[in-house]
């Protein structure tokens, strides 16, 4: 059963019940449209409420339906919404939690809204490359005015129930201590007293606001072809201000059946589950519980550490943190007053709210002030005997219990957790920088990690606002280890013809907000040195070009010197350097490396398709629990477009057998290291079993290859 009815003095109580989320999947739009014709069969009832049974109200259509028959089975979502809004009785919305996307549409069906004051509501298909397709086009503009409508639509964000823009779409808020059911029959009684029984589709169209819809479509620019759902969102609004109500649906049917079959939208909804997806560790059940997380310690309180303390500050968690010298804790607490000052005069946090995170962070010197702290991070100097030092210490101080995390990228955890006594009680927490911002953390699991240390920092990731991806241990995790192949696809090019700004135009033309080498501007030139000279030493079998060598060797070291691959006169624009493209010339033919000229599609693919080997060895050693995971490490922490749907996605999308071609392909052409172009093993099994990076599951079945 989906949604239970009950009745009360006259009311009857649809009571949706569909967990997690309340999705409006098949079955549930079943029962709601039985319950309404029971509702108007039954004498004894004068008008009903739509409620979410203990769940929020409703998150829209069932996701996990798109792209199998049960989402077009009728009655679909705009058949029901027809029938509650057809219904001879009142039907009012009772909104807690959230109404989003087709759980707004529904609401928006209904003959009158309630929601608790701080329920949350928004039109949100965007985000998954779709428009509203249960009448929200049609009907919001009507409600709230096109300007509102459209921004809502557009942006995807949410408003609170309360919010001004939303005037006139609720009939009554109701305050977190009042009974919103309670509030809600007593509407529902009252309109159905009325004899009157108000619909949004029955309004006129909304008032046209041409030069709304002018400036909207002006400011899509290129966006439009990434995004294909906005200029199919402006047009069925403006439909909504030109045409009659049925029309209009007619726009934004069509409009909604062209979208879901786009990749973008495939893509994005895949982006969707899988970040999560990710937060739920194959192994650990729910008879795994969680440790206590209410303090917390951050050794080492540099760019990283600082930046770490702001964001458990931002979720609430009490954090202090420790630096071996008062001045590095002045710089600090610098550092955080800038990023709050900023925050506050951006106008993303009152000053109140700045005083109130500050207040949660202290410094210390002394290890003795960690006894209490429920979890220390380390984020020291990438050395095994800085890190040794600290832990040695964590190990000393900190109660039995507590959770020690590393913030290595590189470092072996194995050897990390060796160093302490409560192996079990080590983990890997790799937050990116800077980490008040970025959104990935890669939470790494030991070989000796206990299964409730890794469940609770996958669950601290989520408080603190992160997405948690599981790693194993292994260089450079998931996310590293990948990129590494990454960059040394772009050099390579570079040496073998490609220009570095051609490189960069190219997968930024595929999606990438930044290329390679304006990205290695930016983290500093010296830093893919230093990784290049240590490869040298460590694994030789893997031959970096050393075309960009040069650059580092005069100082170049990209934005922070104002010079790097490009020049930045300014500090911050990227301007080619004639000098640079010479020097990458001669580079060439010192090495007797005959230039050619190189497509953009194999730029692309060289990079791309570079992440989808190593990534599928990651895969088959474990290192990632699934395809998706890898994805969303992409998505969220490597500036991957969103609409491509993350490396392993997309060679799905692809198709493996043409990513394999295109790999013995690269593995003719290329000068250096052509060996790195054999396909992993797991890529040739999917190929010969006709399957993909989605459906392996198996690792086992690998073992047996
Ligand atoms: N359909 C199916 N499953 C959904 C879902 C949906 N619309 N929304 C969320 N879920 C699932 C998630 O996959 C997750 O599953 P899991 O437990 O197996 O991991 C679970 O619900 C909980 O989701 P969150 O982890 O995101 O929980 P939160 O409490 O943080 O957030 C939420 C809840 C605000 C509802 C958030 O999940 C959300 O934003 N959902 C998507 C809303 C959306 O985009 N709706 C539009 C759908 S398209 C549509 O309605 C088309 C219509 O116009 C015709």
């Amino acid at each position: 059963m989906t949604s239970a009815l009950a009745i009360h003095d006259g009311v009857a109580v649809i009571a949706l019940d569909n967990p997690p989320v309340n999705g409006l999947s098949h079955a549930l739009r079943c029962s709601i449209v039985d319950a309404v014709a029971e509702v108007n069969l039954n004498e004894n009832i004068v008008a009903a409420v739509l409620i979410g049974a203990a769940l929020p109200f409703s998150g829209g259509a069932d996701i996990t339906e798109f792209g199998t028959p049960k989402s077009w089975e009728q009655p679909d979502l705009v058949a029901v919404i027809e029938a509650v809004e057809a219904s001879a009785k009142p039907v009012v919305a009772a909104i807690a939690g959230v109404a989003l996307g087709g759980g707004l549409e529904l609401a928006l069906g209904c003959h009158a809204r309630v929601a608790l004051r701080n329920a949350r509501v928004g039109l949100p298909e965007v985000k998954l490359g779709l428009l509203p397709g249960a009448g929200g086009t049609q009907r919001l503009p009507r409600l709230v005015g096109v300007e509102t409508a459209l921004d809502l639509i557009t942006s995807g964000r949410l408003l609170p129930a309360g919010a001004a823009e939303l005037k006139g779409m609720f009939a009554a808020l109701v305050e977190p201590d009042e009974d919103l059911l309670e509030v809600a029959s007593s509407i529902a009684r009252s309109v159905a007293r009325s004899g009157e029984l108000p619909s949004i589709s029955s309004l006129p169209p909304a008032q046209p606001r041409p030069e709304i819809f002018d400036a909207a479509r002006a400011r899509l620019s290129g966006s439009g072809e990434r995004y294909p759902a906005l200029p199919e969102i402006i047009a069925a609004v403006e439909a909504a201000t030109v045409l009659d109500f049925a029309a209009g649906m007619e726009v934004e049917k069509a409009a909604f059946k062209r979208l879901i079959e786009t990749d973008v939208s495939k893509a994005l909804r895949h982006g969707f589950l899988a970040e999560r997806r990710a937060s739920h560790v194959r192994e650990i059940g729910a008879d795994v519980g969680v440790r206590r997380l209410d303090t917390a310690a951050v050794i080492g309180a540099g760019l990283m550490g600082t930046g770490i303390a702001q964001c458990l500050a931002a979720a609430g968690i009490e954090v202090t943190l420790l630096e071996t010298s008062e001045q590095a804790t002045v710089r600090s607490e610098k550092s955080v007053d800038d990023v709050l000052g900023r925050a506050v005069a951006k106008g993303r946090l009152t000053a109140k709210q700045a005083e109130a995170q500050k207040a949660l962070i202290r410094w210390t010197t002394d290890y003795g002030d960690l006894r209490n702290v429920d979890i220390a991070i380390e984020a020291v100097f990438e050395s095994l005997e800085a890190k040794r030092a600290v832990f040695e210490e964590l190990d000393r101080n900190l109660r039995p219990g507590a959770i020690l995390a590393s913030n290595t990228s590189t470092l072996d955890l194995n050897a990390i957790a060796a160093f302490t006594q409560r192996p079990a009680d080590v983990v890997g927490t790799h937050f990116f920088s800077p980490a008040n911002v970025m959104r990935l953390l890669e939470v790494v699991r030991g070989d000796r990690t206990a299964p409730d240390v890794v469940k609770t920092a996958m669950q601290f990731g989520r408080r603190i606002g992160k997405v948690s991806v599981l790693s194993g241990v292994c260089d450079g995790f998931i996310g590293n280890r990948m990129v590494e192949e990454y960059f040394r696809q772009a050099m390579f090019l570079v040496e073998e013809g490609a220009l570095p700004f051609e490189v960069d135009e190219a997968l930024e033309e595929f999606g990438f907000s930044m290329g390679p080498f304006k990205v290695a501007d930016l983290a500093g030139l010296d830093i893919g040195w230093s990784i290049r000279k240590r490869r040298a030493q460590e694994r030789p079998d893997m031959p970096y070009s050393p075309v960009l060598d040069g650059l580092c060797e005069q100082g170049r070291f990209g934005q922070k010197t104002k010079a790097g691959v490009y020049l930045y006169a300014d500090g911050r624009t990227a301007v080619r350097d004639p000098e640079v493209e010479r020097s990458i010339a001669a580079f060439s033919q010192s090495q007797n490396i005959a230039r050619r000229e190189i497509s953009k599609s194999e730029i692309v693919d060289r990079c791309v398709l570079a992440l989808v080997n190593e990534g599928a060895k990651i895969l088959e050693e474990g290192i990632a629990q699934r395809a998706s995971d890898i994805d969303v490490v992409y998505l969220a922490g490597y500036g991957f477009p969103d609409f491509r749907g993350g490396p392993m996605f997309h060679a799905d999308s692809v198709g493996l057998d043409k990513v394999v071609e295109r790999m013995t392909v690269f593995e003719r052409l290329q000068t250096r290291d052509p060996a790195f172009w054999r396909p992993a093993p797991l890529l040739q099994h999917l190929v010969s079993t006709h399957s993909n990076f989605a459906d392996w599951t198996n690792r086992s079945a690998m073992e047996n290859l």
